[in-house]
């Protein structure tokens, strides 16, 4: 009796320390610590300005390569990059008189054109630092008339959270996200985001027509009247990326992930049980997309859509699959199904990724995207997308600043049937016609 219980002890020992062991070796091969400090990438190449540089900088020039203004980039970015960002605190003060705050930022107040105001859009912005780069992507994309929701980190800095709050309050149409919790990279935190900002902003009594997701990193390069010009080309179909799930991705879904210090991590000794609905093939896609609001409705309220959603809590990038999956569903409403044979130019974002065979990163590399340098203003220009993911103001001010002041030149000088390459956004749309769901 006494020789089994020992025994029994032995191995519960045994069998801890083998847990434990095991644990700490999922921990360790999955341990992946990229460096996400820009300040610790490799400058880009500087030089001092001569005295016959130091005049502005010509954007437009810039980014289509001109020799000049890429030497005078090259001079003045060091200046710049000293000087800027604006503090978080800083906002904190000029938001005190929101009106002075409102008329200094040069904040679109007056109504919209008519048909802007016809067609209500719907954003979230999810951020977690550098508040003045989210104010900055607000103020480019807001207008009177649309809504906005805004996710603020719990695991942000107390001075970010009180400063964006405080520009939040300014706006009565701007309003910050009741889900309050930490992100976990990778995980199931932007889907909870989005779900969270989606029923609140379908709450607010505006009928906006479209739904989009952004992150305080991104930029727009459509004014908010191109914006709506394209989707009503969409016509209510949406514009979420999708594809078949790839072979080499498989272990998002097949494992159960876990929680622990912060990071998502995979368990290898805990299969995941396959989405029990067999009918609905899982996709896997952006977690930014442009969703219709009759889409949003329909997911809101369809069990088996918020079964997926669940089902996907331990998974691996949870939103890259969830939103895919459910515009794949037979009855989604602006659904469709991929064609994989051919390249589906989405709309909704345009994103540099390592390994592009026609573009290299000017920037810098994080997790394989690039952070936008200014000598990728000229491929940002050519884009037909709307978003740009990502900058970094602190990593490099010019790219940003000029991609801003481009965009606030077709802001006063309206021009969307020029702006818009019209062709490429109706061969968009025809791909989706092909393979519209019903329903
Ligand atoms: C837009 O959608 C409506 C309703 O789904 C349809 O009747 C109409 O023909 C569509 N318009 C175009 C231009 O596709
Ligand atoms: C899948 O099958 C279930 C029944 O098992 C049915 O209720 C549901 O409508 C089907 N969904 C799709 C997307 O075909
Ligand atoms: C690269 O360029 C070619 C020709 O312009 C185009 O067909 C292809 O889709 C591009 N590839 C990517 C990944 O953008
Ligand atoms: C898929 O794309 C190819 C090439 O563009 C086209 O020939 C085919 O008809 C498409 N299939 C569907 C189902 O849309």
């Amino acid at each position: 009796m006494l020789f089994l219980r020992r025994l029994t002890k032995k191995r519960i020992c045994f069998i801890a320390f083998i847990g434990f062991a095991v644990f700490c070796v999922e921990i360790l091969i999955y341990k992946w610590a990229p460096s996400d400090d820009l300040n610790s990438l490799i400058p880009l190449e500087v030089r001092l300005c001569e005295k016959s540089e130091s005049a502005s900088l010509d954007c437009r020039l810039l980014a289509q390569q001109d020799a000049k203004q890429l030497a005078r980039a090259k001079c003045i970015f060091q200046e710049r990059k000293q000087s800027g960002p604006v503090p978080d605190s800083h906002y904190i003060h000029s938001t005190r008189h929101c009106d002075t705050f409102i008329r200094e930022r040069g904040y679109l107040m007056n109504p919209a054109s008519v048909e802007e105001r016809n067609f209500p859009l719907a954003f979230s912005i999810r951020m977690h630092d550098n508040v003045a780069q989210a104010e900055h992507l607000l103020r480019a994309i807001y207008r009177p008339h649309n809504v906005y929701c805004i996710h603020i980190d719990r695991a942000s800095a107390p001075i970010v959270q009180t400063a964006m709050r405080s520009i939040i309050s300014c706006f009565p149409n701007v309003f910050v996200s009741s889900l309050y919790e930490d992100f976990v990279y990778r995980s199931y935190s932007p889907v909870k985001a989005d779900l969270q900002c989606m029923r609140q902003l379908l709450s607010t009594g505006v009928v906006w027509r479209y739904y989009l997701n952004l992150v305080g990193t991104e930029f727009p390069l459509r004014t908010n009247l191109e914006l709506v010009r394209v989707l009503k080309r969409l016509n209510g179909t949406n514009d979420i990326e999708m594809e078949e799930f790839p072979d080499y991705l498989r272990f998002r879904i097949t494992y159960h992930h876990f929680i622990f210090w912060h990071d998502l991590y995979r368990n290898l000794f805990w299969w995941k049980r396959p989405f029990p609905y067999s009918n609905v093939t899982i996709y896997k896609g952006s977690s930014y997309n442009m969703f219709s609001r009759e889409f949003i409705v329909w997911l809101l309220g369809n069990h088996i859509a918020m079964e997926l959603i669940d089902w996907s809590r331990d998974t691996h990038s949870p939103d890259e699959t969830v939103w895919a999956t459910l515009n794949g569903m037979a009855g989604a409403p602006g659904g469709y199904v991929v064609n994989s044979t051919a390249s589906q130019m989405y709309l909704s974002r345009a994103v540099l990724w390592r390994g592009d065979v026609n573009s290299t990163c000017q920037g810098a590399l994080i997790h394989n995207i690039c952070i936008f340098g200014y000598r990728d203003l000229k491929w940002l220009m050519a884009r037909q997308e709307m978003f740009a993911n990502k900058f970094s103001i602190s990593y490099d001010p010019i790219a940003y600043e000029c991609l801003e002041q481009l965009l606030w030149q077709r802001v006063h000088n309206p021009d969307p049937e020029h702006s818009v390459d019209w062709e490429y956004v109706q061969k968009s749309i025809d791909k989706r016609k092909r393979t519209r769901l019903p329903g």
